[in-house]
């Protein structure tokens, strides 16, 4: 398209048109943020032969961005997969990585510890859909081979589930989903690598909350799926359609974020081990769920398939519910919200928070105690920790 001289233009039009027509090309140590909706084309040759497929180029930020996809390489280069694609949030990459695959009358296997939010999206969403989601112990393989039917689509699990921290055996499902011929799909939120590879043990995709870990600061709401090339592809159709696609701006902050996780989740990991350890043996605390103490049921499978055993953890406090609120209304460095994987410590109290419409009893049967406390352990000062877990527990 040929230029026309500014200055021939009105005022509102010349700076509608000055913004349009600079050309920042600098040599920015940092990407920028490809803050845009549309991408611009030079003449009708250049625009057809992006729309036929024959040349290259963003279209519409819906449909693909330079900076959403320096985000998901980045990604897919540290799961070891073929491709990526970053959702609006976790809910929109379980979402989007599982809906390409299934029809009505179809069912999914999934593992009864996993998100809430997943759960409830699988049980009131898909089942109007008809699409029926069998949940499993996951540690028991027997039960996961059993539920597999014919009309099973996919297998699904995250690494390490809600609320006992109970470890999945990626390796011996991988081959469980392989010889059955069914879709394997493991949410990596609470261990992204080096913590864990699902790639590596036979999972197909890949899906995180990017809004934890990736993320870190607890400022972006985000999700991402890799997979192969192939079936990234039906992905991105379903993706571009529904419409859930991560803003260039949360791309931008996830980039940031990435550049520094493999050093936070060093420090989660090795924090939340010595809270573990010195939580183990508080005369107050009745148990403590963190995969890394040798006490832990599923302390062997985390130990051959992770590396590190992730900023998770959960205790119970003696005393039941008043207890547990006693050291939530105590604490004094860790931060009570519900969400995890960020640079400081939060405390949740699921009793009188998260499960609080259910019994005692009904709680107890999903291995949520009156008692217990979960901690997303920050990457804080070790001793700082410590003390103001020993300041409120000397409350109780
Ligand atoms: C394991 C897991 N997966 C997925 C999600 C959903 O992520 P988002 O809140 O980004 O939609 C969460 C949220 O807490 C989660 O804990």
């Amino acid at each position: 398209m040929s230029k026309l001289d500014l200055k021939t233009l009105r005022p509102g039009t010349r700076m509608i048109r000055a913004a349009a027509y600079t050309d920042i090309v600098v040599q920015s140590h940092i990407p920028p943020i490809y803050q845009t909706v549309n991408f611009e084309y030079a003449d009708a040759e250049q625009g057809l032969d992006i729309f036929q497929g024959k040349k290259s180029g963003y279209i519409y930020t819906r449909d693909g961005n330079p900076t959403t996809d320096l985000f998901v390489n980045m990604v897919a280069l540290l799961e070891e997969g073929e491709a990526g694609i970053a959702t609006a949030s976790g809910m929109a990459a379980i979402s989007n990585a599982i809906l390409p695959f299934v029809n009505p009358g179809d069912e999914i296997v999934s593992s009864s510890a996993i998100y809430g939010g997943t759960r409830n999206w699988f049980t009131e969403h898909l089942q109007r859909f008809n699409i029926t989601v069998r949940f499993v112990d996951i540690t028991d393989l027997d039960a996961v081979r059993v539920a597999i039917t014919d009309k099973t689509k996919i297998l699904y699990t995250e690494v390490v589930g809600n609320p006992n921290l109970v470890v999945a055996d990626i390796a011996a499902l991988g081959k469980i989903a392989r010889s059955a011929q069914k879709l394997f799909i493991v949410d990596n939120t609470f261990t992204p690598p080096p913590v864990m590879y699902p790639l590596r043990y036979g999972a197909d995709i890949v899906v995180h909350s990017a809004t934890k870990y990736i993320g870190g600061h607890g400022d972006i709401i985000g999700g991402v799926i890799v997979t192969s090339l192939e079936k990234m592809q039906l992905i991105g159709k379903t993706l571009s359609k529904f419409g859930g696609v991560m803003s260039p701006f949360n791309a931008w902050l996830a980039i940031r974020g990435l550049k520094t996780m493999n050093l936070r989740l060093e420090r989660h990991c090795d924090n939340a081990m010595r809270l573990a350890e010195y939580l183990s043996k508080h005369p107050k605390v009745a148990q403590v769920f963190y995969p890394g103490l040798p006490q832990h049921p599923f302390h062997k499978v985390a130990a051959a398939q992770l590396h590190g055993y992730g900023g998770m953890m959960a205790f119970e406090v003696k005393g039941g519910l008043d207890a547990g609120k006693t050291v939530m209304n105590n604490v004094r460095v860790c931060s009570f919200v519900v969400s995890l994987g960020e640079i400081d410590t939060l405390i949740m109290h699921p009793a009188s928070t998260s499960h609080v419409s259910l019994t005692p009893q009904e709680r107890e049967a999903i291995g949520v105690t009156d008692g217990m406390i979960r901690l997303s352990v920050g990457i804080e000062n070790i001793e700082d920790l410590i003390g103001d877990l020993e300041q409120a527990l000397a409350k109780v």
